[in-house]
Formats: C-alpha cells, structure tokens, sequence
C-alpha cells in the first residue's frame, strides 16, 4: 500500500497519522475535491500511496447513470455515492478511503449516513460547522469523524458541544487557511481574507497547543491551504500539526477524476489567474480566473436556473443572485471551460504539465523530482 522507494531517499521519513483506529502510513489526507474533481479514481490513487483519499460527496450524481433531469437529484446521490465507494474500495482494497460532507448542502445528513453505512473510513466535513455530524454516523463507531474549522474559538465550541450532547471529540481537525485554500473559505466576507489572524502560522499553533493542553493530543491537528511540498510539510509540522490536508496540488494528476480541459486550464494558468468570486452558499470562494469568473465579476449573465436543489440556504434559488453553483462546477468538471467554474487554492500556477499521484508522493516523500508531461492529444 505505501510508496516502493526506487531510488534512495534523500529525505528524513515522515511520521505516521493517527486518526481515531487509524494509523496513516502517510500523514497527507487528499482534500474532497467538488464537484467530482476527486472521485473514487484520485481517492484511490491517493489511499495506495498511504495517504487518505476522500470523494467529494457534493452533487455526484450530476455525471453519473442515476441522475435524469427534473427527477430525484437526492436518490440519485446516494446511489452515485455507493458506486463511488465501492469502486474506490474495489482500486485500493487496503488503503484509507474518507468521504467529505459539506454542511451546507441540503442532503448532508444523507451523504454521512450514506457513507458510514457503506464502508467509508473517515467523514471530513465543513462548510459549516458540522455540529450534529456525530448523531448521523452512529451506525459505524469506527469511521472516523473530522470537522474542518478555521479558527480556535470554532474548535473548542465544537469539542465542547459533541462532547456534551454526544460524549464523543473529534477524532482529528482540519484547519482550512483562508487564504490559501480552494473553493468555499471560512470566512464571512472577502474583506477578512489574507488577515493574520486567519493564517496556518498563526491558528495551527494555537490549536496545537489547545488539543496538547485540554485533550493530551487526542484530536490531530491537520493543516490544508498552500501545502505543495516537502519544505511545506515539513514546516506545517513544526507549528504543530500532525498532518496536512492538500488538494490543488493533486489536480494535474492522471487520476483526478476531472475533464483533461479543466486540467490544462491549470497548466496554462499565469501569474495573476486566482480570483475571489462570491458564492451562492454566502462564502468567497477561491476559484481560476476563466470566462466564467470574467462574465461574473464584471456583473454579466451567467446561468442563474437552479439544477439540483443542493444547498440548504441559496442566494441563486432564493434571491436570484450570483449563480448555480452545481451546475457551474458540474459544467467545469465536464470540460466546458467557458461556462465552468473551476476552484483552485492558491497555488494554481505552479502545475506545469500532468504527473501521477505516485510521482508526487515520491517527490515529497524522498524528495525524486517529478517529470511533469504535456496531456497527451
Ligand atoms: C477544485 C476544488 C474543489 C474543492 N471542493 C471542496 C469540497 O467539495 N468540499 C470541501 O470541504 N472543500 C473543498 N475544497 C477545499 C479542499 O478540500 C482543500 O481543503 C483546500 O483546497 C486545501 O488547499 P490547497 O488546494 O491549497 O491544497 C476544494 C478545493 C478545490 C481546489
């Protein structure tokens, strides 16, 4: 399951995860890429290297047999789901394979009991706080329960309260960099983004020194946003956190489950193409400049009709504002470049050709530099 080594390291081995019954050969987790951007083919890839893979469970269905236009888009997910798994379970029968539930769309609950119920490891979940995900997950103990916050005040009311109503703490955390981040961000408003007191330097030791004080260690600090290499592990590690969240760095992979023009997009992208847009679930969010972003940010149409009901609370459904964002990322995953919303942290500009989830984990695990290639055709 974990990396073969085909040359000598030249890199000091990284510890070990433990996350709940867990141990992570790797401590990387891959960071739930929606919509379908990290399927079961990435997660797969990312659990036979030793690291946790995790589907992205938000609106699956779109590009899968189950979903019809106009019938149930809910059933159509689970269902999406559960193949999903299964096919991830089916590449990587050993490896550790998660599932992230955004709180903030309508059919979370389903999506965690969903996914408890067939097979998956872990459930990472934010946008939001996912203060009642303990209660939905009761059906497997053993998966392990990871919230994505980003500030200390947020983690403690969160241990606090699961502690209380469920007698249960997070098996590990995940804090999200605002500032770095891709897709939504855990902030309320563009204006607080790039503020020091959002920033992994200053938060992860915090919540480090927080989790050693109040719960021996007990929950493992994970730090995601603007971790690309070893260098950037390795000082993710010294604030404190036990392991790293990265996502962006896995998208011009052969295995990201994303459209070749989605992944090219990434290679062409120049100094300056990262933008802020804000979303109809009421949070920035960190995305490539394209057509799309262009059309939006300068107030022009883009598509605004509501496809699948995803979010609980909509600015596009209810006050007819920003836009459909399944369909905006569902059409990006596909390939449409023009019409596509593509998130990005902020790293978007290093990807210079594509590479295999294997070669990146040899570069940041014995430090063998990738090869990247131009997509073929
Ligand atoms: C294309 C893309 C889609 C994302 N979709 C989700 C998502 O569905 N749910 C979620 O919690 N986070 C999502 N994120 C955030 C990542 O999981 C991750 O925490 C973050 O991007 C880490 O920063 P990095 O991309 O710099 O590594 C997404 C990020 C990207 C780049």
């Amino acid at each position: 399951m974990t990396t073969q080594i085909d040359a000598p390291s030249t890199l000091p081995p990284l510890p070990p995860l433990r996350i709940g019954e867990y141990t992570i050969p790797v401590p990387i987790l891959q960071g739930g890429m929606g919509v379908r951007v990290s399927a079961h083919r990435l997660a797969a890839a990312v659990a036979n290297e030793g690291g946790v893979g995790i589907i992205a469970a938000v609106a699956l269905s779109l590009a899968s047999r189950y979903y019809e236009k106009g019938k149930d888009y809910y059933r159509a997910n689970v269902k999406a789901l559960i193949e999903e798994l299964e096919t991830a379970r089916a590449l990587s029968p050993n490896g550790i394979i998660g599932v992230n539930c955004m709180v903030a769309i309508r059919d979370f609950e389903a999506m965690v009991r969903t996914s408890v119920e067939n097979g998956a490891q872990m459930i990472v979940s934010g946008a939001g706080l996912p203060l009642r995900l303990p209660e939905f997950a009761t059906s497997n103990p053993k998966t392990a329960l990871v919230p994505i916050i980003s500030s200390l005040r947020a983690a403690k009311l969160l241990a606090k309260r699961w502690h209380k109503l469920y007698k249960r703490l997070p098996d590990a955390m995940v804090f999200e960099d605002p500032n770095r981040a891709g897709g939504h961000l855990g902030v309320k408003t563009a204006s607080q983004l790039f503020a020091k007191e959002y920033d992994t330097d200053t938060v992860v030791p915090e919540l480090a020194e927080w989790s050693r004080s109040e719960y021996a260690d007990e929950i493992p600090i994970i730090t995601a946003g603007g971790v690309w290499d070893r260098h950037d592990i390795d000082h993710a590690l010294a604030l404190g956190a036990k392991g790293v969240q990265m996502a962006s760095r896995f998208i011009c992979t052969h295995e990201c489950d994303a459209h070749d023009h989605f992944k090219q997009a990434f290679i062409d992208a120049k100094e300056g193409d990262v933008v802020i847009v804000d979303s109809p679930a009421g949070l920035p969010g960190r995305a490539l400049k394209t057509s799309f972003t262009n059309t939006l940010l300068r107030g022009g149409e883009v598509a605004t009709h509501c496809i699948a009901t995803c979010l609980e609370a909509c600015r596009c459904r209810e006050e007819k504002e920003t836009f459909c964002i399944a369909l905006a990322l569902h059409r990006a995953q596909q390939g449409d470049m023009e019409n596509g919303l593509v998130f990005t942290g902020s790293n978007a500009t290093r990807h210079t050709g594509i590479v295999s989830v294997k070669e990146i984990f040899q570069e940041l695990l014995h430090g063998i530099p990738v090869r990247p290639m131009p997509i073929p055709g």
